[in-house]
């Protein structure tokens, strides 16, 4: 499809394998995270999937400004252009409010929620420029419906849903598509480090909720439209 498409936290669980979805389908693909020695074994792992010069990768974090401005400028000079952007690094964390310390909410919410901004914030510009462009930001079902013991997440996911349906409304004179997209509880590590335990038989995989982001990634809906993956 030759398409450019920037994926955060892409080196395990939902983003790689969403990374390699859109490699399979011929698109060019930047992966970013923050740990280097993840960003390589992502990179060893989807090269099995397209060719080395399709592949951009680079360590960094969402939270830092310096961070994104680099990999948007790597990725404009390699490539030339940023087609779909998807905005799926995320943490999360189990427990009750009165444990969720000050530090934990503002991991959380500045991956989640403020990454997501820092993205939107210099990529938007650049696909006016372009005259088009594809956002799907990564929310979650416990973006629309709250959860005891997930406040701090849930609070970042519903903050992804409002950002998303505002943009929508901003660049409704542009060609920009934006989405959100919503799973259900998926097997990754994120979910099984958080400590809230589940059958392990009602969690949708990866792989899956990747061809959904893929699919909206295609722009077919109306923009804004908040899509859900619960089975
Ligand atoms: N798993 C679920 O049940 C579930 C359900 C609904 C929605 N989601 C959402 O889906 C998205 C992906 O989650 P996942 O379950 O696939 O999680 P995961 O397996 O833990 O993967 C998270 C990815 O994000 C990267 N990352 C974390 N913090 C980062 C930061 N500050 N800067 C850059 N990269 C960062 C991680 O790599 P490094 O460690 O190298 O940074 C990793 O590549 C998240 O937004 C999550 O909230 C997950």
């Amino acid at each position: 499809m030759n398409r450019t498409v920037l994926i955060t936290g892409s080196t395990r669980g939902i983003g790689v394998e969403t990374a390699a979805e859109f490699l399979k389908k011929g698109d060019q693909v930047v992966i970013f995270s923050r740990e280097k020695q993840h960003v390589e074994e992502a990179r060893e792992r989807l090269l099995a999937f397209g060719k080395k010069e399709a592949l951009l990768s680079q360590a960094g974090d969402v939270r830092k400004r310096k961070d994104v401005e680099r990999i948007i400028r790597k990725s404009m000079k390699r490539f030339g252009r940023i087609d779909v952007l998807i905005n799926n690094a995320g943490v999360g964390f189990y427990g009750p409010v009165e444990e969720t310390t000050e530090e934990k909410w503002d991991h959380i919410i500045d991956t989640n929620l403020k990454g997501t901004f820092l993205f939107l914030r210099q990529i938007i510009p650049i696909m006016k420029r372009q005259g088009k462009g594809i956002i799907v930001n990564i929310s979650s079902g416990l973006g629309v419906e709250g959860m005891g013991n997930f406040s701090a997440y849930s609070a970042s996911k519903f903050g992804v849903v409002g950002l998303t349906r505002a943009l929508a409304d901003e660049l409704s004179d542009s060609t920009i598509r934006i989405y959100a997209v919503l799973p259900g509880a998926v097997d990754t590590t994120l979910l099984a480090d958080s400590g809230f335990q589940m059958d392990p038989s009602d969690l949708l995989r990866p792989e899956y909720v990747a061809r959904k982001i893929f699919e909206a990634a295609q722009g077919r809906r109306r923009s804004g439209s908040l899509i859900t993956v619960y089975s």
